[in-house]
């Protein structure tokens, strides 16, 4: 009997692989972040998407754009990776802006990829015109960038830190409940929820906003009921929250602290327990 897979699935599985592959490259710029930025906003721009009724599809390429929107930022120096578009001279600046168009120009080099490309192009313009690279307004936006445009600015002001602060943020903090872990970010949290909203319908898309804020908001509360514990990883299951960052043992990251834990990385985590990659025992909140 013929084992050939259709022809249409493994095309789906090469997309997927083509993404996996791309998206583990993308981490290798988050040093200067607490857990994973692009899968934070893929997830969190996937979740929004869902709830304001896009199409599976559509869903799927907001998803994707959410795991690949700074992959032009590959090849940048520390000195603009580490810094806020606000602590940039000129120069450095200049070479920020320039990461959705190179984005762009990587990702629409795959058939696969075209809206995706769009969505990563448009992540950074804004809906009164101040954005960049083309200053594009209101319904000349991509819905799918306007979705990112929150989730990305959101988690960049409670989770990315500047250079001086690396040290503390890489470093593993270990927390011995969800409550510890939600306090340590809570001023941050303030301060970008208020920002969103003062910004809403002016920078931000209004809609977008509100659902955002619902979203994270039923998160942290949910989080704060939680409990940490280690376990084995054979226990784990899906749904449960990584306590803790673990990476491969050339530094790759594997999960970040606070990220869900899905059904299908349950497997993966057996076997880099298995190898050696990860503990036999990890942290998370449950
Ligand atoms: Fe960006
Ligand atoms: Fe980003």
């Amino acid at each position: 009997m013929e084992l050939m897979e259709h022809p249409s699935d493994q095309l789906a599985i090469s997309v997927l692989q083509t993404i996996n592959l791309l998206s583990s490259i993308v981490t290798l710029i988050e040093r200067n972040f607490e857990g994973s930025h692009s899968r934070f906003v893929s997830e969190k721009s996937a979740a929004i998407a869902e709830v304001m009724g896009f199409s599976e599809t559509e869903i799927f390429e907001i998803k994707t754009a959410g795991l690949l929107h700074d992959i032009g930022k590959i090849g940048f120096k520390d000195s603009i990776l580490l810094k806020y578009p606000n602590e940039m001279n000129k120069s450095e600046f200049t070479k920020y802006s320039m990461h959705p168009t190179i984005g762009m120009n990587i990702l629409k080099e795959y058939f696969a990829f075209e809206n995706v490309a769009e969505i990563v192009y448009q992540h950074h313009e804004r809906i009164d015109g101040s954005g960049f690279p083309r200053h594009l307004q209101m319904n000349s936006i991509h819905p799918g960038a306007k979705i990112i445009a929150v989730v990305d600015t959101f988690h960049n002001m409670v989770f990315k830190s500047s250079r001086d602060k690396l040290d503390s943020v890489t470093s593993t903090i270990k927390f011995t409940s969800a409550t510890a872990y939600i306090d340590s970010t809570k001023d941050r949290y303030a301060a970008a929820i208020n920002f969103l909203t003062q910004k809403s319908g002016t920078l931000f898309d209004k809609d977008v906003v509100e659902k955002f804020i619902d979203l994270i908001y039923i998160e942290r509360k949910n989080l704060g009921k939680r409990s940490v514990m280690r376990i084995l990883v054979d226990k784990v299951e899906p749904g449960m929250i990584f306590a803790e960052s673990y990476f491969t043992s050339y530094g790759l990251l594997i999960a970040s602290k606070g990220e869900k834990i899905e059904a299908s990385m349950i497997k993966h985590l057996k076997r880099l327990a298995e190898s050696g990659d990860i503990p036999e025992k990890i942290l998370v909140m449950k």
